[in-house]
């Protein structure tokens, strides 16, 4: 009799965990880690090192699943499919965030950041940290920041100063500062997302766009433009965020292990990106001597300071947004302003 009773209250425990996901029997904490671009990229490592450690960590009881290149949400989609937790993590760049926090918006303005350190410096500062937990009451998390490398113009024409791209359409990322960008220089920003901009090169729907050496070799845009100018006239780096809801609701010692993952995927990700940055830049050189690809163009001093001078006005346009002590803050770190 004790037997059959033992046997039932097992197989209604079996029967609970499987159902409501707890206790000893439960399956794995599925974790979808969803992000754009590809695996050969600073961020494409990083994420699959997340894998590796977290699984290593938290034997059994997680299973990391990482889906690259948009192939489970592109951009626009991955945002709110992470608010209804369909993904568990994705690690868009700072630039698209506008909608969640008008503060993150102080890594797109121009030229803040004389390099990536500087823009490290800022991320791990007191201020940078307190960026992560700015959308707690928008449902999201952010549990660090990835880095990729400094961003350059690219176009279909021979340009070197503003005053070349007048009229021309570049695709931008979903982001308010470089729409204000683009027309400071007298051309326009199309919002788009990253899986369709090889597309738009090659058929000339823009002009242009703008990007790290990382993204641009890995997407082929150097096979589609003629000219990719060394403007560095921003930072391409990365919040890994999370659905708050579900990183709360986590057992205790889930939760460490993900965020002990996270950081040391986050250190390797920090210690490969200006490698695979500069990989992707001499590789570009190499192509270029195909008549047909881009050629990699770099600024005199005085040529840089004309960029500059046309972008100033857009520190003005967002001041009240972002807030002059953030603005101060992350220019601190290159020592200027
Ligand atoms: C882009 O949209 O160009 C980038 O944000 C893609 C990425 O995630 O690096």
């Amino acid at each position: 009799m004790l037997k059959k009773v033992t046997n039932l209250l097992t197989a209604v425990a079996i029967l609970a965990a499987s159902t409501f996901g707890f206790s000893a029997y439960a399956a794995p904490v599925v974790v979808k880690f969803s992000h754009v671009v590809a695996e050969n990229t600073p961020k494409g490592q990083a994420a699959l090192k997340f894998k590796e450690i977290a699984e290593k960590k938290l034997p059994g009881k997680v299973e990391v699943q990482v889906f690259p290149n948009s192939q489970l949400f592109g951009d626009g989609k991955e945002m709110e499919a992470l608010l209804l937790n369909d993904v568990q993590i994705i690690a868009p760049s700072l630039s698209k965030f506008d909608r969640y926090t008008k503060k993150i918006q102080v890594f797109d303005l121009p030229f803040i950041f004389k390099d990536g350190n500087a823009a490290l410096a800022f991320e791990n500062s007191k201020e940078g940290k307190a960026l992560l937990t700015s959308m707690k009451g928008k449902g999201l998390i952010g549990l660090d920041y990835w880095s990729n490398g400094m961003r350059h113009f690219s176009a279909n024409k021979d340009f070197r100063l503003p005053k070349d791209i007048k009229g021309l359409k570049f695709r931008i990322q979903a982001s308010d500062v470089y729409e204000e960008i683009m027309k400071s220089v007298g051309a326009s920003g199309q919002k788009m997302a990253f899986a369709e901009v090889y597309q738009a090169l090659e058929s000339g729907v823009v002009d242009g766009q703008e990007n790290s050496f990382s993204n641009t070799y890995s997407q082929k845009y150097h096979e589609v433009q003629k000219t990719i100018l060394e403007t560095n006239h921003g930072v391409l780096d990365y919040m890994v965020v999370v659905n708050e809801k579900w990183w709360d609701g986590l057992p205790a010692d889930i939760r460490k292990g993900l965020s002990e993952a996270m950081h040391e995927a986050t250190i390797l990700n920090n210690q490969i990106a200006k490698q695979k940055n500069d990989d992707a830049r001499a590789a570009i050189v190499t192509s270029g001597a195909n008549p047909k690809h881009a050629k990699i163009v770099k600024l005199t001093d005085a040529e840089l300071a004309e960029w500059k001078k046309a972008m100033e006005p857009v520190y003005k346009r967002f001041e009240a947004d972002i807030g002059a002590d953030l603005i101060k803050a992350a220019a601190s770190h290159s020592n200027k302003k």
